[in-house]
This record gives C-alpha cells, sequence and structure tokens, in this order.
C-alpha cells in the first residue's frame, strides 16, 4: 500500500541575485514500512524536499507539485491540518538534536507534552509510553533518566532521545534528514541498526537522507540520487548498486569509506557542486563528470529506463560507462 506519493516536486527560492530551483521535479512513491534513501552532496536538494513535504520552507521558498499522503495534498493542507499529521503520523529527525530538543525542560516534559497534544494522554500513560520509547532506543535505565535535561546526555545518547521522540506517537512515516553525520562511525552503526529495528517492530516507512551511500545500502529498498536539484539515478537499491548507471552515482560510490579496509585511498569526486543561483545550461554534473560530450554542457538529457523500476539521467551510452569503467 502507497501512502506516499510524490509528483513532479519543485521547490523554489526568490533571492535578491533571482530564483534559485533547489528542487525539479521528483517523482516517488513509498509504501508502508518501506524505507527511502535520498543521497547526495551539500547543495544538491536533499533536506528542502523533505521540508517541502512538511510546510517547513523559509519564507522565501515555494513548493508545487503534489506530496500526497494516503492521498491528502500536503502541499496544499491549511496549517491547522498539517499541525494534525506533523510530529503525529509523520515525525522528522533532524542532523542537531539541539535544534528539536528544548534546552530549559527535562526530557519527560518534551515527550509528555507531545502525547497529551496529539493523543489525549494523562501525565501518567504519557510518562510511561515515553519510557518505552526511550527503552526502545536503548537508553540505559530510561525510567530514571528521563527526567535530565538534553544536554545531560552524550551526542549519541541525545540523537536516541530525538529518535524516540518523534516516534513517541509511533508515525507511520518517519523523515530522518543525516540523523547521524554529527556522530563519530561506531554510534552512527549503532543508530542505522536501530532504524532498522524500529522498522521492523513499528512497520514505520522511513526517508532518509545522507551524503553517504554506505549507510543507504545498509538500510533502503529504494534509493534516490540527486545533484544540483535534480535526480541523476532512481531505483531500487539492488539494481542500483548492482548496476550503478550514472557517473556521479559511481562518483559516490568510490568514496564510500570503509571500516574494514582504513588503509585504500577514497577518491572523492574532484570539483564542487554547482552554485544553484546560476546552475549550468545543460546537465550540473556535467563539468565534474570526466565523461562529459559537448551535449552534456548544452542541454539536460531525458530521464530513461535502465531496467524495470531503475532510472537514470544521462546523456552517455550505459554501454561506454560499464565500458569505461573496467
Ligand atoms: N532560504 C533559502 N533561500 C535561497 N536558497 C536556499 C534557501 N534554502 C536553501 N536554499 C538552497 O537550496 C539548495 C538545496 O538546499 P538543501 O538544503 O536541500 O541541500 P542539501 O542537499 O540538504 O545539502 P546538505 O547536505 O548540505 O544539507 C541549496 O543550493 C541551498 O543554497
Ligand atoms: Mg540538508
Amino acid at each position: 500500500m502507497t501512502i506516499l506519493s510524490i509528483q513532479d516536486l519543485h521547490v523554489q527560492f526568490s533571492t535578491p541575485d533571482g530564483a534559485v530551483q533547489a528542487v525539479n521535479g521528483l517523482n516517488f512513491a513509498l509504501g508502508k514500512g518501506e524505507t527511502l534513501g535520498i543521497v547526495g552532496e551539500s547543495g544538491s536538494g536533499k533536506s528542502q524536499t523533505v521540508l517541502a513535504m512538511m510546510g517547513l520552507l523559509a519564507s522565501n521558498g515555494r513548493a508545487s507539485g503534489q506530496a500526497l499522503f494516503h492521498g491528502q495534498d500536503l502541499l496544499r493542507l491549511p496549517v491547522v491540518e498539517l499541525n494534525r499529521i506533523r510530529g503525529n503520523r509523520i515525525a522528522m529527525i533532524f542532523q542537531d538534536p539541539m535544534t528539536s530538543l528544548n534546552p530549559y525542560l527535562t526530557i519527560e516534559r518534551q515527550m509528555t507534552e507531545v502525547l497529551q497534544l496529539h493523543k489525549g494522554m494523562d501525565r501518567r500513560s504519557a510518562r510511561a509510553q515515553a519510557v518505552r520509547m526511550l527503552d526502545a532506543v536503548k537508553i540505559p535505565e530510561a525510567a530514571q533518566r528521563i527526567g535530565l535535561y538534553p544536554h545531560e546526555f552524550s551526542g549519541g545518547m541525545r540523537q536516541r532521545v530525538m529518535i524516540a521522540m518523534a516516534l513517541l506517537c509511533e508515525p507511520e512515516l518517519l523523515l530522518a534528514d543525516e540523523p547521524t553525520t554529527a556522530l563519530d562511525v561506531t554510534v552512527q552503526a549503532q543508530i542505522i541498526t536501530l532504524l532498522r529495528e524500529l522498522q521492523r517492530d513499528f512497520g514505520t516507512a522511513i526517508i532518509l537522507i545522507t551524503h553517504d551511500l554506505g549507510v543507504v545500502a545498509g538500510l533502503c529498498q529504494q534509493v534516490l540520487v540527486m545533484y544540483g536539484g535534480r535526480v541523476m539515478e532512481q531505483g531500487s537499491a539492488d539494481q542500483l548498486f548492482a548496476n550503478p548507471s550514472h557517473p556521479y552515482t559511481r562518483g559516490l560510490l568510490n568514496a564510500i569509506p570503509r571500516l574494514d579496509d582504513a588503509g585504500q585511498t577514497l577518491q572523492a569526486i574532484a570539483g564542487i557542486p554547482p552554485n544553484m543561483a546560476r546552475p549550468p545550461k545543460g546537465c550540473p554534473f556535467a563539468p565534474r563528470c570526466q565523461w562529459a560530450q559537448d551535449v552534456c554542457h548544452q542541454q539536460l538529457a531525458s530521464t530513461s529506463t535502465v531496467a524495470a523500476g531503475h532510472w537514470r539521467t544521462c546523456h552517455l551510452a550505459l554501454e561506454e560507462l560499464h565500458h569505461a569503467a573496467h
């Protein structure tokens, strides 16, 4: 069953320098309990994609297209109705826990208030549910530590608290924007394992934003690779990893750090992402693409099918790409 269907999503910002097209024509669908990874370098449009869905764009931003959640278009819902969905049926976790935790209130107070508001629970059952969620994210001695303030937790534990908070109302959809970036590698792995378990236990659908394709491989069924506000490649994780069909995806794959192979040299993609206020005329990746041809600098490629459920946006013939990679 499809719970979320994104159709032709665009996000535009007006700035003194002119319009910035941050997201251009995104399409995807997410089923109950499924996980989608959105991957790309800084500025590729990942965060604005999910912020648009939640009605949280900056005041100079505008979204168009459709974001259908159970058939209701989130982009056109009145704020009152959106507020009933946000933090309840759809929850979000941010990169920096301190942006969503109030430093002046205990964790108990913050968690129980959410449940009282959205679920109409009394104090006591709200507290029990909050402790249950802290247990679920493996906070040791949750029943005692729920009385602490956010700064009394370590970074990794604070990230867990935030995940517990997001999961409080047992949302159908969790939007996780770089939930592990600020954490060290071991804690990152623990959080990803945790998300996988929570998904199994609660059947939560997850959109995971990351710049690390390695994280996606362990968690996601579907992958969307973005660059310069556009989808470069999209498909099931199995297909995309078995047969990466865009030079940018290949570049990202070469840049995955591996725990078991600390000595190997990572090949970062040379160059920097485009200035979105003045995007290149053709394919946004062309200036950094080792295979770029004249046409790539002149016009965008149309999206083509690699295999059933696997698409890419690239001028280069697939055979050429495979040939060049060997
Ligand atoms: N309020 C704004 N006004 C103008 N441009 C903006 C605004 N907010 C975001 N942008 C631009 O939108 C583009 C996409 O930003 P987005 O936050 O989605 O990037 P991202 O992929 O999440 O990157 P990161 O990995 O750094 O978080 C960027 O070029 C950014 O500069
Ligand atoms: Mg971001």
